[in-house]
């Protein structure tokens, strides 16, 4: 493998699993160069004061930062201890005064109670999730009546357009399979959003009440 290849592979693997001073610094970029998708991601939920929201695979933390704006409760889900460790130094203020609650965890086996959230946000992660259904089934189970849960992904067409993604073991779905897969588990598309990230097309989906 050439230095160009290793260095893709290792920043690939950092994306989906910050680890270490590299993953640190992955955090701080994550919230630079994906901050308008999560804007939009965590904008989408319309959350109402109060209400009790998660941010699953949080990365650098922005996302948990837009939702501690306006919920009562936010929970941050992740699978990385050193975004866990960066999100506890970030947010010291808010995880001392109990707003904040971070919990080292995957999607697939979410680390909260049934029907206990009302808004959940999560972008650029089904990427690295092999079983997508198991993933969204646990997000149903966690989602509060009338909740809305959105889901933002990077254009697949873009996506499977760069060999460094492709090459690195990057879950990229149609956009459809996507679809069907939220509806198979109980949540169905009601609005989506598209528009340009750094050259790329993004997508948000947001499932719940019309
Ligand atoms: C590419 S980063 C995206 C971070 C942030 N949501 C954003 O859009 O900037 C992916 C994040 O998802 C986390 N992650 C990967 N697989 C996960 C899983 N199965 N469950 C929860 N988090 C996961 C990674 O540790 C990483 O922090």
């Amino acid at each position: 493998m050439g230095l160009r290849e290793s260095f893709q592979a290792g920043l690939a693997r950092q994306l989906g699993h910050p680890n270490g001073l590299r993953g640190r610094a992955v955090g701080a970029m994550l919230n630079r160069r994906n901050r308008v998708a999560v804007v939009k991601a965590v904008a989408a939920l319309e959350l109402a004061d109060g209400e009790t929201a998660l941010d699953i695979g949080f990365g650098g933390g922005l996302g948990l930062s837009l939702l501690l704006r306006e919920a009562g409760t936010v929970h941050g889900v992740d699978i990385s201890a050193t975004m866990l460790d960066r999100a506890r130094r970030t947010f010291h203020q808010e995880v001392a005064a109990g707003r904040l609650q971070l919990h080292e965890g995957s999607m697939t086996a979410l680390p909260l109670g049934d029907a206990s959230i009302d808004a959940i946000v999560s972008t650029n992660t089904v990427y690295f999730v092999d079983d997508l259904g198991a993933a969204l089934t646990e997000v149903a189970r966690v989602l509060a009546p009338g909740g809305r849960f959105v889901l933002g992904i990077g254009d697949p067409d873009s996506m499977a357009r760069s060999r460094m993604l492709t090459g690195n073991g990057f879950r990229i779905r149609p956009l459809a399979e996507v679809e069907t897969a939220l509806t198979a588990a109980g949540l169905p598309v009601t609005r989506r959003e598209r528009f340009a990230l750094g050259g790329l097309g993004f997508h948000v989906l947001v499932t719940g009440p019309n």
